[in-house]
């Protein structure tokens, strides 16, 4: 068990700023997913962490000792790649036994050690297979087992699973939570899959452009995004334009005939978030307003449109609401009472504990 304090890191790659600032404090036994676009600094962070690249500034601590001067091989810290790096002239069990010999454990612990491991990670049986014979799944298992075989102090995977089919890649997040919980190992996960992120993560740290959005848990992240970025890089998400004066919200960008009172402390020029779940959608004219609004506060529809897209996605279906040329995503259960076609003119109305405002225009 182990905490891991990084403060204000900094990496340039020449005129390409890598990481900028930053700063985490992992707690032991945590489960961290570092989410992220392509380039936006997540291996570069984890190959710092792991001392494999030196960063320009900034610190980092495991269990309040500084690793800065402290060699890779000997911040015991397991690693699993997206490239894996497996052996392939050793058969499974020398590749898992590595570590081990490389440290000079005598053999009959090495023995006992690597039995455990392949129990652990489901590769009983495997341990004199060529690991060239391998299925995709089983390498990963391989890799994972040898990163773990010297019980590290930290365990780093970078998108372990990116390469695999969906059904195998479901299946080894769930083995790789219960194992990382069963082992209590204090883990960073790097995926650019944030349904990866959600399964997995205790606490998800979101980069953008080297620096860190927000850090929180899966609920936190998706429910209360701390930027725009957030909101729309999460899940899927509508902004809108408002103002807010005295508890009552007006849209910018829509002809409404009033604002809508929510009774919020909030007030000034705000971007409100409204998940496509949360929207209901209604019978035309089903508002206690003008068809374009209403002033009541929360029955009935406040915004009307037209349904262009419809697209069923298992239990699911999406829809698109066109709003005077803006675009609006709404999800719903298959088995919804009300159902809607393409060209249907429809109501639109959400519960407004569930939204979320940010400050400022969406920009
Ligand atoms: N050795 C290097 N030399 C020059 N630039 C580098 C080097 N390593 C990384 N970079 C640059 O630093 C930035 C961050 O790279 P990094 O590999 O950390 O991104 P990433 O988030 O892991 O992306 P991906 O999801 O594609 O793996 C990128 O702009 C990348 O081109
Ligand atoms: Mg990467």
């Amino acid at each position: 068990m182990s905490e891991l304090v990084i403060s204000k890191v900094d990496k340039r790659f020449g005129k390409t700023v890598a990481l900028d600032d930053v700063s985490l404090r992992i707690k032991s036994g945590e489960f961290i997913c570092l989410l992220g676009s392509s380039g936006c600094g997540k291996t570069t962070l984890l190959r710092i962490i792991a001392g494999l690249e030196q960063s320009d500034s900034g610190e980092l601590q495991l269990d309040g000792e500084s690793l800065t001067r402290l060699a890779s091989h000997k911040r015991n810290i397991g690693m699993v790649f997206q490239s894996l790096a497996l052996f392939p002239h050793l058969n499974v069990s020398r590749n898992i036994a590595y570590g081990l010999k490389m440290r000079g454990v005598d053999a009959e612990t090495t023995k006992t050690r690597v039995e455990e491991l392949l129990k652990l990670t489901g590769l009983t049986g495997f341990g004199a297979r060529a690991v060239t014979s391998l299925s995709g799944g089983q390498k990963q298992r391989v890799a994972i087992a040898r990163a773990l075989a010297l019980e590290p102090r930290l365990f780093l995977m970078d998108e372990p699973f990116s390469a695999l089919d969906a059904g195998l890649r479901d299946h080894l997040q769930q083995e790789v939570k219960k194992l990382q919980k069963q082992l209590g190992v204090t883990t960073i996960f790097v995926t650019h899959d944030q349904s990866e992120a959600m399964a997995l993560a205790d606490r998800i740290v979101i980069l953008n452009n080297g620096k860190i959005e927000q850090a929180g848990s899966p609920k936190e992240v998706y429910q209360q995004p701390s930027s725009r970025f957030v909101a729309e890089f999460i899940g899927a998400n509508n902004l809108f334009d408002v103002t807010i004066e005295s508890g009552a919200v007006r849209f910018k960008e829509y002809n409404l005939g009033s604002s809508i009172v929510i009774g919020t402390d909030l007030r000034g020029t705000q971007t409100l978030t409204v998940r496509p779940e949360t929207i209901t959608l209604l019978p035309p004219g089903n508002s206690s307003g003008n068809s374009r609004g209403n002033s009541s506060g929360n029955s009935g529809a406040f915004l009307q449109g037209a349904v262009v897209m419809q697209r069923t996605i298992g239990a699911l279906i999406e829809h698109d609401i066109d709003i005077d040329g803006h675009l609006i995503k709404q999800t719903m259960l298959q088995n919804n009472d009300y159902e809607v076609s393409v060209g249907d003119t429809v109501g639109l109305s959400w519960d407004w504990s569930q939204a979320w405002f940010l400050p400022g225009e969406s920009g």
